[in-house]
């Protein structure tokens, strides 16, 4: 029998105001915003009880070496990605850009240089210098039905002696979910010339119907050796601002050299992002997560209908993952970036294109992890200045 999940239904806007997170407090109330990768919803029942529980108790200390976090992501990629990871592999700090910088900095020199592949989502050009390393860029290809990563561009990079990548898997902004066979090959890349890849993973649990994600660990036996990844619950989940993310591996060199980071990187954790973490990847939140996937899965469909009616100049195509889109709109003429007029003339906050490297130009990133209603109102406004 086919099960039917119900879509989750995002907060109503009236409401969503009343939050104090930086997608609702950093403009006025006449614009909306669709920019930061936050998320309207209300959060799975068992996280809302285990934070609950805390307040209650006052249990508002330290976050112990192991809140159960690491057996409870374990079982989580067993259930959702058929990955079996090590619970003793895994380290928890305070976010997945702070694993990633201090990751970088233990694999790297100062100076080194670390691969991005634009465009890439902002604190990606930031967290490569706070690791004493440097930026460079192999951009991913666009075959223009979808993205793919460049292996002979980055090929040529790690010959010229770059020491990492900074992988995005799932990719943001483009939604892209690189395939077993494209991880293994990078994973031998970086194995023939003794770099390291360090794979950003919170999107993962966010891959759509029509996808299936490979953990870069798990895309060969070689990834398993050169790679790292950092993981959270804080995108599906919404936990942003609660501060736990995992870093993993599954070598014991790899393993030691996480072991090896100071203490403070794991005393960082912190226990709300922990206990909500442990509640997002217990299997009572399944349940939750795929009425969010039902609701994204809808939206990114409406989106692309909304855009064909409202702006049939723009260019997106349905990501596989996540609840960003990102869309072209050079056709409109708005310059390099469009979101500052739309923002300025439509009220709608999108995401800069441009921050996501030069090849951002002409784009916009839209957060549709909201109400059909929202998107449809911010779609609209876009469309009236399009015509004005
Ligand atoms: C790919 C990617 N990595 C990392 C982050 C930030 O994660 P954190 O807040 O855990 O550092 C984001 C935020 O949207 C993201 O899209």
């Amino acid at each position: 029998m086919v099960s039917v999940i119900t879509p989750l239904q995002a907060l109503p806007v009236d409401q969503l105001r009343q939050r104090t997170s930086t997608k609702w407090r950093t403009y006025p109330d006449d614009v909306l915003p669709l920019f930061v990768a936050e998320t309207d919803f209300l959060p799975a029942p068992a996280i809302t009880a285990a934070l609950a529980r805390a307040v209650e108790l006052g249990d508002t200390g330290y976050t112990p070496p192991d809140p159960g976090v690491r057996a409870g992501y374990a079982a989580f990629a067993q259930r959702r990605f058929g990955w079996t990871v090590d619970p003793a592999r895994i380290r928890t700090t305070c976010d997945v850009m702070m694993g990633v910088v201090e990751i970088l900095r233990a694999v790297t020199e100062p100076g080194d240089r670390v691969i991005v592949t634009p465009p890439v989502s902002p604190p990606f050009y930031d967290c490569i210098p706070e690791a004493g390393a440097v930026v460079e860029r192999v951009p991913l290809v666009d075959t223009g039905q979808g993205w793919h990563l460049d292996l002979e561009g980055i090929e040529a990079a790690f010959a010229g002696g770059a020491r990492a990548i900074l992988l995005c898997n799932p990719h943001n902004p483009t939604g892209t979910v690189h395939s077993r066979q494209t991880l293994a090959a990078l994973a031998d890349l970086a194995a023939r010339f003794g770099a390291v890849v360090v794979s950003d993973e919170i999107h993962a649990p966010l891959t759509g119907r029509g996808a299936t994600f490979t953990p870069f660990l798990d895309a060969s036996p070689v990834a398993a050796r050169v790679g790292y990844a950092v993981a959270s619950a804080s995108k599906a989940f919404n936990l942003a601002g609660l501060k736990c993310a995992l870093m993993i591996t599954a070598d014991d060199a790899t393993t030691q050299v996480v072991r090896s980071l100071p203490a403070e990187v794991e005393w960082r954790t912190g226990l709300f992002g922990a206990l909500a973490a442990v509640a997002a990847f217990a299997p009572e939140s399944d349940e939750w997560l795929d009425a969010q996937l039902a609701a994204l899965d809808a939206n990114r469909v409406l989106l692309a209908e909304l855009l064909a009616e409202h702006v049939p100049a723009a260019r997106y195509r349905i990501p596989d993952a996540g609840f960003l889109a990102w869309i072209d709109l050079s056709a409109l003429g708005w310059g390099d970036n469009p979101a500052a007029k739309i923002l300025r003339e439509a009220k709608v906050a999108l995401h800069f294109g441009p921050h996501f490297g030069e090849e951002g130009n002409g784009h916009v990133r839209l957060n549709f992890g909201c109400s059909p209603d929202v998107l449809r109102e911010a779609v609209a406004r876009v469309g009236a200045l399009a015509r004005s």
